[in-house]
């Protein structure tokens, strides 16, 4: 019975400062005397694991850190089951992840931050309101500012502050698709969006990808074939593959969209971490005839958990936006908007952007050197000037099935290529990132995958063919 309990414990299903039942209940539903359930409690006490208090009861210690075992992930491969696998990879105890695309932590910048927030004291009554569910009007300054260095000419009020760039794409997935309808996204693409897209039960058709981006010739097939919705596209340092689309290919999407009357619904996310100099001026900044609705956000730029995103669309869909947003939960918490405000109208995102864009590129470097120097020839991968992803294609081999498990048995997490695709792939994919872990625990987990990697290639006895060709990627 201890031993249950402790379980139950240390994987966090009962956190701490759980009430556990009185011996009386617990002996009554299981049956046994209540001695035996004093003799579990105590040996729980004596380990540290819960705190008994006369005449309160017992409960699940403070002091307990809940992780749950590394064997919880990677069971199952849908963009759902991974999104929650990555959410909890900082739990997992002894982990080193390369299979988020998040920034590092430890490079936030907490303390410029925490000024801002304290600054808002003074505002307090505004700021303990509902707020606009348009967004605070001087965040919505801000980014209208912001967007200015994307080649955006847009006034406060056609911005749309949402909860994070997911909220701002579950909006336009249900403001311009009906269930059953059909829309394009790349191949590969953004696994989170695929769940969105999923949950509202709309159709996504995969058009592929190489090196300049989204393939013309297929986005025209699938418009004329399929008269979609819209075309969810990250033109700029695309997740998965860190893809960054050329100037040429922008201008063709764009006029796609406007003869075949498909709205691009652009992911701008990673825009701002350009590694190689200015990244090309975002799509909509070429947009004349309301074909493109922008989406952007500070979680890769500054901290995922601000939740903080906005929206610029043409005005009619704009409206539609801003009523679904009240109907899912008002507004976003006025505090939060009204700091990150004060910190962007003090340029503390360039100062952070000035300090960090160096350390991942030495990160994005670490990470390509060590896939040259470790991986078998078979092994290829894309080589991003920004974002945080790179896209790996194996060949196919049923020897790489267990890949996940394996790496995740030596401490290593990565994310399965197979959830970023809408149709399946001849090749193997895996993606990683390298915005979270500094450059030697980089190469040090790039050389176990690699082992890894190379032992299961040896196991075949078939020559290994190169993966399918470099264009497109998948
Ligand atoms: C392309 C892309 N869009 C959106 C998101 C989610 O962004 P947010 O945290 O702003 O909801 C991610 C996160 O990984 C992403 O890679």
């Amino acid at each position: 019975m201890a031993e249950q309990i402790k379980l139950q414990i240390v994987q966090g299903r009962l956190p701490a400062g759980t009430q556990l039942p009185t011996v009386r209940e617990l002996a009554r539903t299981l049956g046994v005397t209540r001695v035996t359930v004093q003799m579990a409690y105590h040996e729980l006490q004596n380990a540290g694991l819960v705190e008994a208090t006369v005449g309160r009861g017992t409960f699940v210690s403070r002091h307990v850190e809940a992780r749950p075992p590394a064997q919880s992930l990677g069971r199952q491969l849908t963009p759902d089951a991974v999104v929650n696998d990555i959410l909890q990879l900082g739990q997992i105890a002894g982990l080193r992840s390369l299979a988020d695309a998040a920034p590092d932590a430890s490079l936030f910048p907490a303390q410029e931050f925490w000024q801002a927030l304290d600054e808002c004291r003074g505002e307090a009554l505004e700021m303990v309101r509902y707020g606009a569910s348009q967004g605070d009007p001087l965040l919505r300054v801000e980014v209208a500012r912001l967007l200015q260095d994307r080649g955006m000419a847009v006034t406060p009020d056609e911005v749309l502050i949402v909860a994070g760039v997911t909220q701002g794409l579950a909006l336009v997935a249900q403001a311009l698709a009906r269930p059953g309808e059909p829309v394009l996204v790349e191949q590969p693409t953004y696994l989170g969006f695929l769940h969105t897209l999923k949950a509202h039960g709309v159709q996504p058709l995969a058009v592929p990808l190489d090196e300049e981006g989204p393939i013309p010739e297929a986005v025209e097939r699938l418009a004329i074939q399929q008269r979609p919705r819209f075309f969810y596209t990250v033109p700029t340092f695309q997740n998965p593959t860190g893809v960054c689309a050329t100037p040429a290919r922008r201008a063709q999407l764009l006029a796609l969209a406007e003869q075949y009357g498909f709205l691009l619904v652009e992911d701008d996310l990673y825009a701002r971490l350009s590694y190689e100099g200015p990244p090309p001026p975002a799509v909509k900044s070429l947009d004349r005839s309301e074909s493109v609705i922008h989406v952007g956000g500070f979680s890769k730029l500054l901290m995922p958990g601000l939740r903080l995103g906005y929206v610029v669309a043409p005005p009619p869909i704009h409206e539609r936006l801003l009523s679904l947003r009240r109907a899912m939960d008002l507004c976003s918490p006025p505090l939060l908007q009204r700091a990150l405000a004060r910190f962007l109208h003090e340029d503390g995102l360039k100062r952070h952007l000035r300090r960090v864009l160096p350390l991942y590129r030495q990160r994005r470097d670490a990470l390509l050197a060590a896939l040259r120097h470790h991986m078998p020839p078979a092994v290829q991968w894309t080589r991003p000037q920004g974002g945080f992803c790179v896209w790996l294609t194996l060949p196919r081999r049923s020897t790489l099935a267990d890949l996940q498990q394996a790496a995740l048995q030596q401490g290593w997490a990565f994310a399965p290529g197979e959830v970023f695709l809408t149709r399946p792939s001849p090749d193997y994919h895996l993606r990683l990132c390298f915005g979270a872990q500094p450059p030697e625990w980089i190469a040090q987990g790039v050389e176990v995958l690699a082992n890894l990697i190379r032992e299961r290639l040896d196991r075949q006895e078939s020559v290994i063919e190169p993966p399918s060709d470099w264009l497109p990627l998948v």
